[in-house]
């Protein structure tokens, strides 16, 4: 049976019903979820960010000395006006996309060029500044570990990797490069951080599942994003707003942006998770009002090619603190992950892992745009992918265009 959120290019203009929407969940369909977003913000959590941002600026001669491609060691990403990537969706979606499209290239963010970077090199430098640990472990489907796995060791930590069986063979072959302790998992990712949480003993355990210093680390994009549109001359309103599209893992990064885009443009920026139709976690805690919830639960298996997003249940924290914040749920299909990796290629010229291309095609799934509307489609990781696995992925990436229905 078609469901009527089956199609991107013409998404419902009522909310789907709630057992119909679980049910096209439970049969990996793709769809759109669009709850009603609450703007409340935790001051707790407000003060843990703007604590982020300052120690940030504290580290930047560290960073300029070990990182020479920042800018004046601030880790940050460009955003960039694609409108060649709009014409190029709108003609394959069928549809005009009212306003800009924008992408933020996290793909290309220093240390780990990915979005991951911000949330875990903030909590090794809080930890190097707390003095209370000589030793760090985490568990990650690989880019979380990748941005630990290069400063833990630079600052003097002994720094054990845990890693889930997604994660790419060329994230674990780049860590042990970088001094890392590599320690790989036959299974997904929530085994892999329960295992990692239980052998961690002395070493300080980064949870990406419950951590408010990769939480705080992610959300002061917020600030930055807005002195970056602003030096663009772009000012956003609820009469010009922005749209923010992420995609959705555990959540802590999507949250964590998300908090940090509440803090900077309020009512004016609408946020927008996008996860695999095989764990959409972040939509079914939401959804459910559960935060317990996993994939299986819902005969889900929580495996996609989308390997950063491959997890099983919600982060807690972000649950909390960012599920409220959020406008809109989407989950996409492998096909549709690997397809978009092609049309950014072909339209912008940029390569990105699958992960990082969910939003691409989401802004056509909403009704009602304005004309005055900025899209603004997180790109998530990609700038350290190796040539072998970069040509590999272009090869899957042009067979999934051709195979991708509308
Ligand atoms: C490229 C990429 N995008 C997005 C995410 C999602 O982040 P989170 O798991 O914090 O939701 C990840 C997570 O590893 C990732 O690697």
């Amino acid at each position: 049976m078609t469901m009527p959120w089956d199609r991107p290019a013409h998404p419902p203009q009522t909310a789907p019903q709630p057992l119909s929407l679980l049910d096209g969940i439970a049969h990996s369909h793709e769809i759109s979820w669009t709850p009603t977003p609450e703007s409340t913000l935790a001051s707790d959590i407000v003060t843990a960010v703007e604590e982020a941002s300052a120690r940030f600026d504290r580290f930047a001669p560290w960073v300029a000395e070990h990182f020479p491609e920042t800018v004046d060691g601030t880790i940050e990403s460009p955003i960039q006006h694609v409108p060649e990537t709009r014409d190029f969706l709108s003609r394959l979606l069928q549809r005009d996309l009212p306003g800009e499209l924008w992408v933020k290239r996290d793909d290309a963010l220093p240390i780990s060029g990915s979005i991951k970077s911000r949330g875990g090199v903030h909590e090794v430098f809080r930890l190097f500044e707390e003095k209370q640990h000589e030793s760090l472990s985490v568990a990650s489907t690989g880019n979380l570990a990748l941005s630990i796995g290069t400063v833990g060791p630079l600052l003097g930590f002994d720094t054990e990797v845990h890693m889930s069986v997604d994660a790419k063979q060329w994230k674990k072959d780049l860590l042990r490069s970088r001094g890392a302790t590599v320690i790989e998992h036959p299974g997904l990712f929530t085994e892999t951080v329960a295992a990692a949480r239980h052998s961690a003993g002395d070493a300080f355990f980064i949870d990406d599942e419950n951590s408010l210093g990769l939480f705080a680390g992610y959300a002061v994009a917020g600030q930055r994003l807005k002195e970056q549109f602003e030096a663009e001359g772009k000012n956003f309103t609820p009469d010009n707003p922005l749209y923010v599209y992420l995609p959705c893992g555990v959540g802590g990064g999507p949250g964590g942006v998300a908090f940090g885009m509440k803090m900077a443009f309020g009512e004016a920026v609408s946020c927008h998770f996008v996860e695999p139709t095989a764990s959409p976690c972040m939509l079914l805690g939401a959804f459910t009002g559960n935060p317990d919830v996993t994939c299986a639960d819902y005969g889900l298996s929580g495996r996609t090619i989308a390997d950063g997003l491959a997890v099983q249940s919600p982060s807690p924290l972000a649950f909390e603190h960012a599920a409220h914040l959020v406008s809109g749920f989407h989950t996409l299909n492998d096909t549709t992950f690997l397809a978009a990796v092609n049309w950014l290629e072909r339209s912008a010229s940029i390569i990105a892992e699958p992960s990082a291309t969910a939003g691409l095609t989401i802004p056509w799934r909403l009704p009602d745009l304005p004309d005055t509307a900025t899209h603004l489609v997180w790109l998530t990781g990609g700038s350290l992918i190796p040539d072998q696995d970069k040509d590999r992925l272009r090869g899957q990436a042009a067979t999934a265009s051709l195979h991708w229905q509308r």
